[in-house]
């Protein structure tokens, strides 16, 4: 049993392998967070309700007294809006009469094994009912009659919990949701940093770390898309808290769209954090009887560090939620047409892509942007997803049979929610991209996008998927997104859910790739949205691994693929080697190997010597493929941290093998190097593949090797592989 309820106490434990956290039931039935942190046995926590009013500006509930307790220091479960908890606000309902107070109160609960789907929205889970437990806690506001439906799930062999919330409307009358996050929690101090990821096109996933200060701080999106600019990520970091020790709380939201994750420091200072659907340009009318589902957040607590947190993500992450055949199967290496042609392909030039990609070892082609419509180039076609005849003569079977004669796989990209002006769909329903009456959209990469929150729409684009994907024998889907979401409105939503838009959006786009995941089980699917635009828990759960950045250059890639490592695990991380010149070939492949690992060059173009080395990467990824896939990454040296050089390592679960990685981004003159090592066995014994050596992992973590002037010019890098004697 995972999660207890003490009856006479009105408190509820909710247990992970390593964490405990506590509700409580107060008087007057405030829900009350009480404690979340390290495991503990007991729940004593009746000194934790009350906190220091502030004189008569904290205001007290006139049925409970002014004896200490107010929503405005209590460490609210889920804080509301406008019934004395001045703090930010997890959710906010209009009723009928415009008002906006809210004031949710305990009516009951159920617990029971396993967790459910939330329906039309993706989301993680247990692989069998013993492995997780949930609670359900009903609240009611009296006076809207909102039923509020806060869920929880522990995970007993992971320290992870998942919070979700769903609003009933009970009372005769419309309500409307001004705001409705899916996760809140009050910490009784505010001595941590605030860890987030940002970024850009081409430089995805930067860290950020910074100590929380009094007010509001945070970060979200308005982009419509969870974005290259602020990932969906949060964590809690105790000031103390390093890679490798102390307590860090880690929150992912399984979300791809407007997201806002905020932290509230008081004047008591404690801090509020709230994640979910950001409030701005929100609003959602529920009708008697409709329910509302908020996305979840996964909640990850560890007091062994940033890198702990980030392995708990990752294992989770495989085992609960990416789905689907290629969630444990091997998946093929391939070589992609992007920066290799660009839109200049054509079968015969794709046919001999592919016969030197099976000379070394590739097993799959995949053909990129270009190959419907007329796209000769990006202001094109997007929306009319037949085959340019003109570059692919015959359509794609002659390809398609041409690829598979050779041994390969084939794969093929799609950009489904786009539409281009030149286009014949765009020609014939002007009406079903995203735009605002007599407002011109503006467009981005020469391109609208499609009114995903229609059934007409989603319908039109499947179908002609549909009939691509039905006729030939495809075994790879990217599905790309290529611009963010502006002029956000619907020709067919009336002007009193104008505010439901953007969700709406979001849900059509899962609701599409539902449709393509159980049509299509069979065929693996890459997300994509300008490199790793759109690269969060929520495409995972439909594509297993996703597009990191548009940059493959080995050097930048490695803040990039840091800072993806933070939540993501690399066997999502999709990584390639391309043509670009900063590094040799060698550093390139390393670097990619952390990923899915592919090529994206003109195989055709590679010397001699560069095909050797590529032989010997296909040789070394099929090695070292489980390890990656399934192994524990350490981050040894930051590149957020050291200019100079960048270090991880991969180790199996049984900590029987390990691969080390050193990358020198400029060289430093004069410096020493030692590597402690990390994460291996103590008391095991390991040879190192590289000097012959053996070494028992208690010497490999505390004395280390000396690397000194290994990899030490611009670009070099190292790996070395231990394998248990
Ligand atoms: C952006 C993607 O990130 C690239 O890999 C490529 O697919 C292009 N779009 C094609 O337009």
């Amino acid at each position: 049993m995972s999660i207890f309820y003490d009856k006479e106490k009105r408190l509820f434990k909710l247990d992970t392998s390593d964490s405990t956290y506590v509700i409580g039931i107060y008087e007057e039935n405030y829900i009350l967070g009480l404690y979340y942190g390290a495991k503990i046995p007991d729940m004593n926590f009746g000194g934790f309700c009350k906190r220091l009013p502030s004189a008569s500006f904290s205001l007290a509930n006139p049925v409970i007294g002014e004896t200490g307790f107010t929503p405005d220091t209590a460490p609210m479960e889920y804080g509301c809006n406008g019934a004395a908890d001045f703090r930010i606000s997890a959710l906010c309902i209009k009723n009928a009469a415009g008002d906006r107070v809210t004031d949710i109160r305990y009516v009951g609960h159920r617990i029971f094994d396993g967790k459910k789907a939330i329906p039309g929205l993706p989301s993680t889970y247990a692989n069998s009912p013993d492995e997780a437990q949930t609670l359900e806690i009903d609240a009611v506001d009296s006076v809207t009659g909102a039923l509020v439906t806060l869920v929880y799930t522990v995970f007993n062999n992971s320290p992870v919990m998942t919070k979700s919330v769903r609003v009933r409307n009970t009372s005769q009358n419309t309500m409307w949701i001004e705001r409705v996050y899916s996760a809140c929690f009050d910490f009784v101090s505010m001595d941590f940093d605030l860890i987030t990821i940002y970024g850009r096109h081409a430089k995805e996933r930067n860290i950020n770390r910074r100590p929380l200060g009094h007010g509001v701080q945070g970060v979200e999106s308005k982009r419509g898309v969870s974005s290259h600019a602020q990932n969906p990520f949060a964590a809690l970091a105790r000031h103390t808290a390093t890679e490798d020790s102390g307590e860090v709380y880690g929150f992912n939201f399984v979300y791809s769209g407007n997201f806002s994750a905020l932290a509230e420091c008081d004047f008591n200072d404690t801090t509020r954090f709230i994640m979910g659907i950001n409030p701005t340009d929100f609003e959602w009318t529920l009708n008697p009887d409709d329910t509302f589902y908020a996305p979840e957040v996964v909640c990850v607590y560890t007091d062994k560090g940033i890198g702990e947190m980030s392995r708990i993500f990752h294992r989770f992450y495989n085992s609960n939620l990416i789905r689907g055949r290629f969630k444990t199967e091997k998946r093929p290496l391939l070589i992609n047409s992007w920066e290799a042609a660009y839109f200049d392909f054509d079968t015969e030039k794709l046919l001999a892509f592919a016969d030197v990609a099976k000379q070394l070892g590739i097993e799959m082609l995949v053909m990129d942007d270009g190959w419907f419509g007329h796209r000769d180039d990006d202001r094109s076609s997007l929306g009319d997803w037949y085959v340019n005849t003109k570059k692919l003569p015959g359509g794609l079977k002659p390809l398609i049979d041409g690829v598979h004669g050779k041994g390969l796989k084939f794969g093929i990209w799609y950009e489904p929610e786009m539409i281009s002006p030149d286009s014949d769909i765009y020609r014939a329903h002007p009406d079903w991209i995203i735009h605002v009456e007599n407002r011109q959209p503006m467009v981005g990469r020469h391109q609208y996008i499609a009114d995903m929150s229609r059934q007409d729409v989603r319908d039109n684009i499947w179908n002609q998927m549909n009939d691509t994907l039905s006729k030939n024998d495809i075994d790879y889907v990217k599905w790309d997104f290529n611009r963010n979401i502006s002029d956000a409105g619907s020709a067919l939503l009336p002007k009193e859910r104008k505010g439901e838009f953007f969700h709406r959006f979001i849900l059509g786009t899962y609701e599409l790739m539902e449709r393509f995941t159980s049509t299509y089980p069979d065929i693996l699917l890459e997300g994509c949205s300008g490199g790793g635009g759109r690269f969060d828990p929520g495409i995972l759960y439909y594509s297993p691994q996703i597009w990191t950045s548009d940059n493959t250059d080995a050097v930048d890639r490695l803040d990039i693929q840091f800072g993806t490592s933070l939540c993501y695990p690399a066997s999502c991380m999709g990584a390639h080697v391309s043509a670009s010149t900063r590094t040799g070939y060698e550093t390139k492949g390393r670097v990619a190997m952390w990923g899915t690992f592919g090529y994206e060059l003109d195989p055709r173009k590679l010397t001699d010597e560069e095909r050797e080395i590529v032989k010997q990467q296909v040789k070394d990824y099929h090695k070292y493929y489980w390890l990656h896939r399934n192994g524990d990454l350490y981050r040894v040296i930051s590149p957020f941290e050291d200019k100079h050089k960048a270090a991880w390592e991969i180790v199996s679960q049984d900590k029987s093998e390990m691969l080390f990685t050193l990358v020198c981004m400029r060289q430093e003159t004069n410096a020493s190097l030692f590597i402690r090592f990390k994460g291996l066995d103590p008391e095991k014994y390991y040879v190192c593949e590289q000097d012959g050596e053996t070494y028992s992992g208690a010497f490999l973590m505390n004395a280390g090797l000396n690397l000194t002037n290994k990899a030490n010019a611009d670009g070099e890098s190292l790996t070395l592989y231990f394998k248990e004697k």
